[in-house]
């Protein structure tokens, strides 16, 4: 159970709902469950909740066998997390909802009106979404001084940050997350043992993949303009910057197809010409050249 030190801001909270089971909400789900969180994931797909739950289940038999747990923490997680297709069921008690379902607007709306309903009246609402600000779906809600992002990074069980955005300005406006809803988000990501990274306003991309884009705009950029060759470049972040992996290897682990839609989605919201699918990776996209996933991106793969 999470009470932040100051409780005059902070919801108490015991149960989590993670709506969409998918990559990112199952592992929400179970990062949740090992801190102590009672989870609740829901997801509209049966079989995708069944998938999840039998992910569940080996990636804690996993951390048994690899002695990074001991078999009555992991049956203890285990029985603190449940996976449901029935949202009244996964919201009802929620002190916290995070929603992680698939990056269509209308979908989150309509979910975020039905949390509305659904939800205890003192839930935090947040929305995991890396496109969409909360301020996308808070009026839906009918609550939206509860709305927040809490971003999450892929793989959610073992990536640090979680980026809290706030929308709409000041704790003065009555329709911008307030004071406690961060307060409250903040000391569920500590006591996930996790990183925050506070936005006090919307902004795409928000913050990590912000500077993710400026590094490989530019990096694009001296290969485009003939300065030095993506292995070079690549080899300059490792061995200068200590980067784990070059921008090149990234995009190819990534996908190159991720990478140009997470661009014309945000040249989309924005209508900014530098924020379009840089000319390289629009041409590797129209062939069909994704990275790892099809075995040729920037590099060749077995
Ligand atoms: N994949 C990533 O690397 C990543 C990283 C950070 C944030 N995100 C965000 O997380 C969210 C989910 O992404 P993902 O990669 O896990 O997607 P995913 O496609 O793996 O999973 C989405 C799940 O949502 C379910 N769903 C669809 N409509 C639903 C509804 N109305 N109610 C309940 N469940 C519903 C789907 O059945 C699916 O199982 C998106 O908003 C995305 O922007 C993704």
């Amino acid at each position: 159970m999470v009470n932040a030190a100051n409780a005059n801001t902070a919801n108490t909270v015991q149960n989590i709902a993670v709506i969409g089971s998918g990559t990112m909400g199952r592992q929400i789900g179970m990062a949740a469950a090992v801190a102590g969180f009672t989870a609740a994931v829901q997801d509209v797909s049966a079989e995708a909740a069944s998938a999840a739950e039998a992910d569940m289940r080996s990636w804690l038999d996993g951390r048994v066998a690899k002695s990074r747990m001991t078999q009555s923490d992991a049956d203890a997680a285990g029985s603190r997390i449940r996976f449901t297709t029935d949202l009244a069921d996964a919201v009802g008690q929620a002190d916290l909802v995070i929603e992680a379902a698939t990056e269509k607007l209308e979908v989150k709306r309509s979910i975020f009106a039905q949390l509305g309903e659904l939800a205890p009246a003192h839930a935090v609402l947040a929305t995991n979404s890396s496109t969409y600000g909360s301020s996308e779906v808070a009026e839906a809600s009918g609550r939206p001084a509860q709305v927040c992002n809490m971003h999450f990074f892929n793989p959610a069980l073992v990536m640090k940050a979680v980026e809290i955005v706030r929308h709409g300005g000041t704790d003065a406006d009555s329709t911008a997350t307030s004071d406690a809803t961060v307060a409250t988000a903040t000391a569920v990501v500590e006591a996930m043992g996790k990183q925050h990274v506070l936005l006090t306003k919307e902004v795409p991309g928000f913050v990590a993949n912000r500077l993710l884009w400026a590094i490989r705009a530019e990096a694009l950029d001296l290969v485009a303009n003939d300065v030095a060759s993506y292995q070079d470049i690549d080899a300059a972040a490792k061995t200068a910057l200590g980067h784990p992996m070059g921008p090149f290897e990234l995009m190819d682990l990534v996908g190159i197809d991720v990478t140009y839609d997470i661009r014309q989605a945000a040249y989309e919201i924005t209508g900014d010409e530098k924020d379009k699918p840089h000319p390289l990776i629009a041409e590797k996209y129209a062939a069909g050249d994704y990275g790892r996933k099809t075995g040729k991106g920037w590099y060749s793969y077995e």
